[in-house]
């Protein structure tokens, strides 16, 4: 496979200039790349300016939804860089997606060494302060133009760019408890980074926002009982001073920040445990004091203190600390890896593309 980048490309690069304003995904960068799927085979790819592209409107996405994404980081430190976090995690998390999907898949090897150029390209344009990057987002959808339901034939593999700040402007997040929709139900696409996931929780993310708070916390969908991850990131918790996580099941997304943590938690001498967790241990955990802090992680969100965990009845549990010590010394940690001024759990995390 060969990556091609046009001169049109580069130049674009050369005439960008990053705004002092950025917040998340709002300033593109401006390039992507493209390669197709045809004939039971990918084309080279491309990078060529940041524009729109042809679609037909029988494109089967645009009926079937047949879509994934991922996201990753590509961020500079002093003048280092630009640096990768764990890009292979997101292939092999990107063709567990394709297989539920239905999609063909894009070799792990392809699809990092696309993400690799993509981010030596956009060297100049990432940004330099601490917390921001240039956020990647890889995504492929289905192009065959007919509007039978059946897998596309065709499908179309993209990478666009944002040169980012943080997630959330706040600092900490409000986050409601769903009790009555799901956002993904066993044996369906929970743990796969499809659109359709996302769209499913956009109704829940109106009532959310009309009701003051930020997030919303979804529960299982069989038992309604058990925390199972918030619409765009994983749920986190400390109990008892151990780091609490909802274990995976196949409808909660398996995030790469949720999985480093796990690893990183352990070197601060904090211990972890993946669980089934429970809304009423959670509220309980929190009235007798016993939860100390929560928070939200996931690659744009890196680590976004939780302060309140509401009911739509308006009750509210308070967290005692937002940010609290075990969320600022593990957000540090995590950073400090990613940037480069503290070793990895394994050496392999951090990607130097200098
Ligand atoms: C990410 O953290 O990369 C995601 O895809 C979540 C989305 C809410 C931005």
């Amino acid at each position: 496979m060969q990556i091609n980048i046009s001169s049109e490309a580069k130049q674009a690069i050369k005439n960008f200039t990053i705004p002092e304003e950025l917040g998340f995904g709002r300033v593109m960068a401006p390039v992507m790349l493209e390669a197709n799927f045809e004939n039971g085979k990918w084309s080279d790819m491309t990078i060529v300016p940041f524009g729109p592209i042809s679609m037909l409107p029988t494109s089967k996405v645009l009926h079937y939804g047949q879509e994934i994404f991922e996201g990753l980081k590509s961020y500079r430190i002093k003048g280092n860089g630009p640096f990768l976090f764990r890009p292979d995690e997101n292939a092999k998390r990107f063709n567990h997606s394709a297989k539920r999907m239905a999609m063909p898949e894009v070799p792990v090897e392809n699809f990092v060494e696309a993400v690799k150029v993509f981010s030596k390209l956009c060297s100049e344009i990432i940004p330099r302060r601490s917390g921001e990057s240039l956020y990647l987002r890889p995504f492929m959808f289905s192009t065959e133009e007919a509007l039978g339901i059946k897998p596309s034939d065709t499908f179309k593999f993209m990478i666009v760019a944002s040169p980012s700040g943080a997630y959330f402007s706040g600092g900490t997040i409000s986050v409601l408890i769903e009790r009555s929709a799901v956002r993904a139900a066993p044996g369906g696409t929970g743990n796969a980074k499809t659109g359709g996931n996302y769209a499913a929780a956009l109704e829940a993310a109106i009532e959310t926002k009309k009701l003051g708070h930020d997030q919303t916390l979804w529960l299982d969908a069989v038992t309604r009982k058990n925390v199972e991850e918030m619409s765009g990131m994983n749920f986190n918790c400390i109990i008892d001073g151990k780091l609490v996580t909802p274990a995976l099941t196949d409808s909660i997304l398996a995030g790469i920040t949720r999985n480093s943590l796990l690893a990183i938690a352990p070197q601060l001498d904090i211990q972890v445990e993946e669980k089934k967790l429970s809304i009423d241990e959670l509220i309980e955990a929190i009235k007798t004091g016993r939860c100390t802090e929560a928070f939200a992680c996931g690659t744009a969100a890196i680590i976004t203190p939780i302060h309140q965990i509401a009911e739509k009845d308006g009750t509210v549990y308070k967290l005692p600390s937002a940010p609290g010590p075990c969320s600022t010394s593990l957000r540090q940690a995590l950073l400090d890896i990613q940037e480069g001024r503290r070793e990895a759990p394994n050496k392999e995390w951090v990607l130097n593309l200098e």
